[in-house]
């Protein structure tokens, strides 16, 4: 078992390069199948999420070649809509393949997903959306079947402002008969770079990165290439890690319109972060103003910031409160956070962080994706020795997460069993 070790009390500085976006990566990879001619993807992150996505699109007989972050994906061998069981429960985003195989062959039979457990995550409104199209969906054996003999379009509203559903919905209506309608659409930036990919390859989608999306079917798609947006979280976490060491940190190749949520909370705390057209520039210091987050979809302040900004605000000089309105119970970094010293109760779904905490290193284990981000920024900053485990989860979503913060001068190293901590 890997573990991730840090000494804390470095000032990260330098620029770091931020990864394609994983959110965009697990959509756009599955909306390729749709092509009838090979779809390359460029900024492909190297990630855990990407490789097990890879591993199911060959269970599917799919061609895929991978060179760094290029990703060639042949739909023309696809010979199967049937992967009930393994590698797809271990990825949440595994249910665009219900989307897109019930787009591309009007039938499929896909295990419910896995995925970091959050609480309750239900796919109710993707199956809203599928059934609203026409399709027959029925659970078998803890999978989902799905069947039309022709997928139409339909105005669907939905209940939950849903990432998730209201791609899967675009990706089984790109080639449905006639118009689908999307109300109360979710509106995140991977939402219209899933759009992007999918007009390129000829599809008639409007709306993408509003809350009502309109879909005209078309018949076919094609193969092309398109480039993956960069990662926001990424990009945000490495944000709050500069600011937590006090540091004077470039992000480079952003979007910074897609962080104002979060730029604009650093701000708030005495952070300062300056917008050029592709990076941001943040300058820590010593001491921060505590503030209250709730989380919303965007262009709301992300849930998958809300844990790795809990450890900054550990450091704040007073008590600030985090609510989270998109998943009631994420605060299973809390416990871990309160080994380090971190003084945070939990009631309902908020986290109420007093500030001023010494943090100090001790044997954590990340309990999920974000989780662990939130351990590496709160061990960063803490006096000694970190040593932090299930880095299975972090390598879910995180390209070379231990080289690029060695390139930012922390001091980290990557123990296996049976090595020990060496100078970095
Ligand atoms: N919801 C329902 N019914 C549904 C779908 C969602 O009730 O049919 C609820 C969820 O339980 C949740 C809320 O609606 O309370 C929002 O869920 P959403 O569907 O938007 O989440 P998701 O699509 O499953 C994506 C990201 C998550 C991110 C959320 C929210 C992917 C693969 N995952 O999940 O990312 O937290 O949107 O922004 O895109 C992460 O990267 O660490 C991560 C968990």
């Amino acid at each position: 078992m890997e573990k991730l070790l840090i000494q804390g009390g470095r000032v990260l500085e330098g620029r770091i390069q931020i990864s394609g976006a994983k959110n965009s990566a697990v959509a756009l990879i599955p909306a390729a199948l749709l092509a009838e001619t090979e779809v390359e993807l460029e900024n492909v992150p190297q990630i855990r999420d990407v490789d097990v996505y890879t591993e199911l699109l060959r269970e599917l007989n799919v061609g895929v070649r991978r060179s760094g972050n290029k990703m060639c994906i042949d739909p023309r061998t696809l010979s199967s809509c049937t992967i009930p069981n393994g590698k797809v429960k271990q990825l949440r985003a595994s249910y665009y393949l219900m989307g897109a195989l019930l787009g591309k062959c009007g039938e499929a039979l896909v295990g419910l997903p896995g995925g970091c457990n959050l609480g309750p995550r239900p796919i109710d409104q993707h199956v809203k959306g599928f059934a609203a199209l026409g399709a027959r969906v029925e659970n078998h054996k803890g999978a989902l079947r799905l069947y039309a003999k022709e997928l139409r379009g339909a105005r669907i509203y939905l209940d939950v402002v849903s990432v998730g559903a209201t791609i899967n919905i675009m990706l089984a209506a790109a080639r449905a008969k006639g118009q689908t309608i999307i109300e109360n659409a979710a509106k995140e930036p991977e939402i219209v770079d899933v759009a992007t990919l999918l007009n390129t390859m000829g599809a008639d989608i409007k709306g993408a990165g509003t809350d009502v999306i309109r879909i005209n079917g078309v018949d076919k798609l094609y193969g092309c290439r398109h480039a993956i947006i960069p990662d926001r979280i990424e990009a945000g976490t490495y944000m709050i890690a500069a600011a937590a060491t006090a540091g004077d940190v470039w992000i480079d190749h952003v979007i910074p319109k897609h962080l104002e949520p979060v730029t604009a909370k650093l701000r708030e705390m005495g952070v300062t972060a300056e917008e050029e057209d592709e990076a941001i520039h943040v300058v820590g210091r010593e001491r921060y103003k505590p503030v209250d987050i709730k989380t919303l979809p965007y262009p709301g302040f992300p849930t998958d910031l809300q844990q790795p900004i809990t450890s900054l605000l550990s450091l704040a000089s007073g008590t600030s409160i985090v609510t989270d309105n998109i998943y009631h119970s994420r605060f299973k970094h809390v416990d871990e956070l309160r080994r380090m010293g971190a003084n945070i109760r939990v009631e309902g779904r908020s986290a109420v962080i007093e500030g001023r905490s010494s943090l100090y290193g001790t044997r954590v284990k990340a309990p999920d994706l974000r989780a662990g981000a939130a351990l590496v920024i709160a061990a960063l900053t803490a006096e000694g020795i970190t040593e932090i485990s299930g880095l299975d989860h972090i390598v879910r979503g995180y390209e070379r997460l231990e080289e690029k913060l060695r390139a930012l001068g922390a001091k980290t190293s990557i123990e296996t069993e049976g090595t020990r901590w060496k100078e970095a």
